[in-house]
């Protein structure tokens, strides 16, 4: 039968304090002026690329090395995490709405069926990322779920969209909203009552996370069920045009806006009778909102009314929460990952980054499940993030208090796995702020030393790597690598992530000889690292896991 209990490494000793810092959005490119990371001074990140060539290599982070539909696909933090934890590389939620949407048999499903009920005297409203970024929803998932959804009987339908700008161009809302709204018009054709009700820039409007900041929540319930917003117009293109034209508005903080008929009345909210869905497939950014439409009790602000809906999400967005507890698809199955491993396996766990990437180490490192898997064994600590601020403001957010926890607890002596994520290339590298990013890419950096001084101290092991790029190329590119410039002259500063692979470095004092990176798995990616931080501890990795990237030779 199954059994947790892990293999003894034959080679490896157990009892070393292994630090596992995870750089958000650091990958590897080539050296110019829009690398941050090239052009910041990191020497501790610089001298591990420069020491022991054997300990020291790139792997891939993005498209189908962590489960995602296409080798064009970014990394992104979900699916990196997702893969860092858990040793194996499952086809992610862009991929499984792809194929229930090909076979229709979303439309079979129970999720499905639930909303359906609505569709006779109520309202069907669609809530989500307007973008063809992949990383949380894809506009042609929207528009086959439109046409579906049509085609399976709803009658009026009203899509509340959330600009993105984050991980595609800013600016490049405009044509989503065109597109959209041409779809729309074919199914007014067709006789389905169908608009853009409501809107608003994905920063600022609904898609917090990790509870950092709910009255961003609250601006898109204000809009989305209530109807209310300080901006009305009567057309979602006009509506977006027009506040872009704002000092400094871009599309991740566009204001909340309504669209109203000709009477001045909001025509979309949510009523009593109507069905929602999210049509996010990532589930960070969606879980506050869908805790907003779900639970009867609820104090995280004034909700006003609370309609009577029937709700689903385009896929379970919390595992432990069984949240929601309607879905269009069924998630992942993310099971057995490695923190689940190592603490049936005595292997004390303490885990921290700040509010906006706390998750990250946390619940998608253990496979979308929140909470612990057994609170004797590990601590979580969450160093709350600065809020209402963009951080190019704040560029060394709180990379210092996390480097600083993090030393603590190697220092404690209490914890076997010290696991961090650090923020800073990545979310400063999404504000598009080239030397705020810069700055931002010298804390990590200073972060990185301290943890690995530390490390030093106890005689410890480090693993150091990163979930996906970003912050390494900040300028969008041609095919052959040249930047594009706009119709200004200006370069397209690249706010999103990138396909580049992230490195991954081995050491310390308590690294056995004779280990060293193989050779035989040059095409590995973060799957391959769980294994890698298994065998560290002194254990065997599961058989079904991602192949180990390290041998130990006899010298
Ligand atoms: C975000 O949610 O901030 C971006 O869409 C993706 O960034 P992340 O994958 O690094 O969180
Ligand atoms: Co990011």
């Amino acid at each position: 039968g199954f059994s947790w209990k892990l293999k003894d490494h034959p080679k490896l000793p157990k009892g070393k304090i292994i630090a596992v810092v995870v750089l958000d959005g650091w990958g590897e490119a080539n050296p110019n002026q829009y690398n941050c990371i090239h052009v910041a001074k990191t020497p501790t990140m610089d001298s591990l690329k420069k020491g022991a060539p054997d300990k020291w290599r790139l792997v891939k982070a993005h498209g189908k090395a962590v489960g995602l539909p296409t080798d064009d696909d970014m990394g992104n933090s979900e699916v990196g995490h997702n893969a860092l934890g858990a040793g194996r590389i499952f086809a992610q939620g862009a991929k499984l709405v792809d194929l229930a949407l090909a076979s229709g048999k979303i439309y079979e499903g129970d999720g499905f069926k639930y909303i359906k009920e609505s569709f006779e005297n109520g309202t069907l409203h669609l809530i989500g990322l307007l973008s063809d970024g992949g990383v949380h929803s894809r506009l042609d998932q929207l528009q086959l779920l439109l046409k579906g959804a049509s085609e399976h009987g709803a009658k009026r339908i009203r899509v509340h969209i959330l600009t993105d700008g984050r991980d595609v161009l800013d600016g490049t809302s405009v044509g989503f909203v065109e597109t959209l709204e041409n779809d729309l018009a074919k199914l007014r054709e067709k006789g389905v009552d169908a608009q853009i009700a409501s809107g608003g820039g994905r920063m600022h409007v609904t898609m917090d996370r990790y509870e950092n900041d709910w009255n961003v929540v609250k601006r898109g319930w204000d809009a989305q069920v209530l109807g209310e917003a300080p901006h009305k117009f009567k057309n979602a293109v006009e509506a977006v045009k027009k506040l872009r034209e704002a000092p400094n508005a871009n599309d991740q903080y566009l204001p909340p806006f309504v669209i109203v008929d000709d009477n001045g009345k909001a025509v979309g909210p949510i009523l009593d009778g109507d069905a929602v869905v999210t049509f996010n497939f990532r589930a960070d950014r969606m879980v506050m909102l869908a805790k907003a439409l779900e639970y009867e009790d609820f104090d995280k602000f004034d909700r006003v009314r609370f309609p009577k809906i029937r709700y689903a999400g385009m896929l379970q967005y919390d595992g432990e929460l069984k949240l929601p507890s309607h879905y269009l698809v069924s998630p992942p199955e993310i099971d057995r990952t490695s923190g689940e491993y190592l603490v049936h396996n005595g292997i004390r766990t303490f885990a921290c980054s700040e509010t906006v990437k706390f998750g990250h180490v946390t619940f998608f490192w253990n496979g979308n499940r929140s909470g612990y898997f057994n609170q004797e064994m590990e601590e979580y600590v969450e160093i709350p993030s600065d809020i209402g601020i963009t951080f190019n403001v704040q560029p060394k957010m709180k990379a210092l208090e996390i480097a600083e926890k993090a030393r603590d607890a190697i220092l404690s002596h209490k914890f076997d796995q010290v696991r961090v994520n650090l923020p800073n290339g990545d979310m400063v590298g999404h504000t598009g702020d080239i030397e705020a990013t810069v700055v931002g890419c010298k804390a990590a950096d200073d972060a990185v030393k301290m943890i690995l001084d530390a490390i030093n101290q106890v005689g410890g092991i480090y693993v150091v790597t990163a979930d996906h790029g970003n912050a390494e190329d900040m300028v969008k590119r041609n095919k052959k690598g040249e930047p594009l410039l706009d119709k200004n002259g200006n370069v397209q500063i690249l706010t999103s992530h990138t396909l580049e692979p992230v490195p991954v470095a081995i050491g310390g004092p308590g690294l056995a000889p004779g280990v060293r990176f193989r050779k035989d798995v040059p095409e590995g990616g973060l799957a391959n690292i769980a294994a890698t931080v298994m065998n560290l501890h002194g254990f065997e990795a599961p058989e079904d896991y991602e192949p180990t990237l390290i041998e130990v030779v006899d010298n």
